[in-house]
């Protein structure tokens, strides 16, 4: 995969084609793309690596991101907008994953609230999203990170990860094509640019169909450790989950506050 095989695949009039930047390795796109927001590039830089040396996961993780086997992508986008519009955009961004990886490898994902694309009970991707403002409250820019698990087999994850993380090829049993799968998530982005918040309820509605925490009995674990348990009902219009808790209160709980596990593993 490099900058030439992903351009091939996108055709010559998308309006995103030369603001795509191709890294063999990079500590994060995310931090790299973030740097470049903060000098002004504009929305629709694309940053694609092969391998990330210091690839960051949500609140606060790593993300491993070994050379040959994956797909690590950034994102900016620029919306005129406040902060509080977007509110759903880290579902939005899961969603339309969704339909890269479905038009690429033929199978769909599902997701784990908020942003984690799964199959089979693992994980195959995450999204990292991360938001600047002006000081008068509107949106600088935002960055999109997205990690892909693409070829890797079951054995090149870590142990403590092996029994629930997964590769878009260990789980279909299917070649994938990653330059053609990074086009497809770039279309996907770039579509998402345009209707994030104008399309706002069809997205949502078509989350709750893909959204496998729906239904589910669940913990949440909030930062400081407490845990508390229930079913998870829906998922509302800003993206927070909304779970019948055991003592019969029903809750909206945001990914800032609480992460879910399900009761009996991962999801
Ligand atoms: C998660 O699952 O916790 C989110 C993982 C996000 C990883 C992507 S890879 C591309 C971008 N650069 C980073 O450093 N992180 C995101």
């Amino acid at each position: 995969m490099d900058r030439d095989e992903i351009l091939r695949h996108l055709p010559d009039a998308f309006p995103w084609r030369d603001s795509l930047y191709w890294f063999d390795t990079i500590d994060s796109t995310n931090t790299r793309a973030k740097q470049m927001a903060l000098q002004g590039a504009p929305e629709g830089t694309i940053l694609v690596a092969d391998c990330q040396t210091g690839g960051r996961g949500s609140r606060g993780r790593s993300f491993l991101s070994p050379a040959g086997v994956g797909i690590y992508m950034s994102v900016i986008l620029r919306p005129c907008c406040s902060p509080e519009k977007l509110m759903h955009l880290t579902c939005a961004v899961a969603e339309v994953m969704c339909d890269a990886v479905e038009n690429c490898c033929g199978f769909r994902p599902g997701i784990k609230w908020t942003n984690d694309l799964v199959y089979g009970g693992r994980k195959l991707a995450g999204i990292l999203t991360e938001l600047s403002v002006t000081p008068q409250g509107m949106v600088d820019y935002i960055v999109i990170g997205i990690g892909v698990n693409c070829l890797q087999t079951e054995a090149d994850f870590p142990q403590e990860i092996r029994s629930f993380a997964g590769s878009l090829q260990s789980v279909s049993g299917k070649a994938i094509d990653r330059s053609r799968l990074a086009a497809e998530m770039a279309s996907a982005l770039y579509t998402l640019s345009r209707d994030a918040v104008s399309r706002i309820g069809e997205i949502l509605a078509r989350y709750r169909t893909d959204c496998v925490t729906i239904g589910k009995q669940i913990s949440l674990v909030r930062a400081d450790g407490i845990i508390r348990h229930g079913i998870a009902l829906d998922v509302d219009e800003t993206g927070a989950l909304v779970v019948r808790l055991d003592s019969g209160a029903v809750e909206s709980v945001s990914s800032g506050e609480v992460s879910v596990r399900g009761m009996y593993g991962y999801l």
